[in-house]
């Protein structure tokens, strides 16, 4: 059928936001994509600016409706984003009242060490699924409560809103008419019981949050609201929202118990789909909700790598060593081997497993004769050993042996570090046709609340693999490089 049944995809993630039109075939008719500013006030922190977030997201979405045909031709808006990113705005204005405070910031590291002291993290462990890290919403939200003048008299007053960055776009399109989230949002933000899905009351209590401030939580494949008529012409009705590595869960099709993703964007978010079951980990990774639709929860766990691309945006911005992210599969390829040089990412401290804020990047094993060549293949090779690291440890608690892996984000477009990440995991890698998988995850979810598509069996008949990369490296070879690795980790820890 012809016109309507196209999809906005936006996709607002850490460093660039998205937009992309799709068909009912999955051809992405029209793609548009601008960078923004980083905002780091402070050694640790990391700022965005939501009021340049928002006129991006106008502008890239303006940019693609026009080029694949009209706003009279799109049936649904899809919503994907960077999790655990808090806006805090006026409910009156719509104003931000702080630059929004990023899912990297480590500001609140000492808080959370004293609530773990204090022996909190269990119940935040039981209820969310997730660990006392500054990672997560939280913490981050009640230091902007009592650190910008008046927000918490205005919080409890019910004039402010509280949202992660999907809750504040859906605020801003709908014209200030909807105040929602969608559960993988909500539940990432330790305030949610994944369990019971609701707003926890003693979770409010613990980091002291006005439950005024929160949204209404709902599936992720539903009408959330309509846009403003003013902002495309039309309304136009938002029918799913998703956290960017759930919705890559979604566009990756794993959803079947024992499939996995891992999506390589600005950190690295590998998701083990569980099914029915939540299940606890011993081995520090989290436990999290990959989707609900129509009422029924699937559960993932997930490995959470706080640096990937990041890594390769250092090389290029930080250091100068390349110009272009992609020169770095030319020069894994020039070099045999790693020279014994290598890289432990730890930028903003590092995620799962080892969970440590403090923790900071090196580059070890350097002698005289390492080249640039050496220190590129180290930023790839660290993002393929953490993966192994999350996978392993992902078969500890039980999650089984994925039986292969699906790949999707900016590097898996690299055919050495999808063969490289084969070699250390000894299972399949499997790129798709599509690489942009996130925004087609919230193309899907929006599509399905208004039956573009009918149903998950048809959404999973679209997903096509273009690449396959099988595991060919000698047991002797990897152990050695896997045992370097290990060593480097060693060094990085801090404690
Ligand atoms: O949890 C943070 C994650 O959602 C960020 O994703 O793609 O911006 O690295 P990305």
């Amino acid at each position: 059928m012809a016109s309507t049944r196209k999809i906005l995809a936006i996709d607002q993630g850490t460093t660039s936001t998205r937009a992309i039109v799709f068909d009912q075939a999955t051809e992405a008719l029209a793609t548009e994509r601008r960078e923004f500013r980083q905002f780091y006030p402070q050694h640790g922190w990391v700022e965005h600016d939501a009021e340049e977030i928002w006129r991006h997201v106008l502008e890239v979405s303006h940019a693609v409706i026009e080029r694949s045909g009209g706003a009279g031709d799109i049936a649904a808006i899809g919503i994907t984003n960077q999790r655990e990113t808090i806006v805090v705005w006026d409910r009156a204005t719509g104003e931000p009242i702080h630059h929004a405070i990023v899912w990297q910031d480590r500001r609140t590291a000492e808080r959370c060490a004293e609530l773990r002291e204090q022996g909190a993290e269990e119940l935040v462990r039981a209820r969310t699924g997730l660990l006392l890290d500054p990672y997560f919403s939280a913490t981050k939200l009640a230091w902007l409560l009592d650190k910008v003048d008046g927000a918490r008299a205005r919080a409890e007053r019910g004039e402010l809103a509280f949202g992660t960055i999907d809750s504040f776009l859906l605020w801003r399109l709908t014209g200030g008419r909807v105040h929602a989230t969608d559960i993988t949002n909500a539940c990432r933000t330790m305030l949610f019981d994944i369990h019971r899905q609701c707003w926890d009351e003693e979770l409010l209590r613990l980091f002291d949050i006005p439950a005024s401030l929160l949204g209404e939580v709902r599936d992720n494949s539903t009408i959330f609201g309509e846009t403003e008529p003013s902002l495309f012409g039309r309304a136009i009705p938002i029918g799913g929202m998703a956290g960017d590595q759930q919705a890559a869960v979604v566009g990756q099709a794993c959803f079947a118990a024992g499939m996995a993703k891992s999506t390589y964007g600005t950190g690295c978010f590998m998701l083990l789909n569980t099914g029915d079951e939540a299940v606890a980990s011993e081995s520090r990774l989290l436990t999290t909700i990959a989707y609900r639709i129509h009422g029924r929860t699937t559960y993932a766990l997930e490995g959470a790598i706080f640096v990937a691309g990041a890594a390769i945006k250092w090389l290029r911005d930080g250091i100068g060593l390349i110009t272009h992210a992609s020169q770095t599969d030319d020069m894994a390829t020039r070099v045999p081997d790693n020279h014994g040089v290598y890289m432990v990412p730890g930028f903003v401290g590092l995620g799962a497993p080892h969970w440590d804020p403090h923790a900071r990047g090196l580059i070890c094993g350097l002698t005289l004769d390492a080249t640039a060549a050496h220190i590129a293949r180290a930023a790839l090779e660290s993002v393929a050993f953490q993966t192994l690291d999350l996978a392993e440890a992902m078969q500890r608690d039980g999650g089984g042996e994925a039986q292969a892996l699906r790949v999707d984000g900016g590097m898996a477009a690299n055919d050495w570090f999808c063969q490289f990440l084969a070699d250390m995991l000894q299972v399949p890698v499997e790129r798709p046709r599509h690489l942009e998988t996130t925004a087609l995850g919230a193309a899907f979810l929006a599509g399905l609340a208004v039956g573009v598509w009918r149903d998950l069996d048809e959404v999973a008949a679209t997903w096509s693999r273009a690449s396959l990369f099988e595991p060919t490296m000698a047991a002797g070879q990897r152990g050695k490089v896997v045992a370097g690795w290990q060593e480097a980790m060693r060094r990085a820890l801090l404690k």
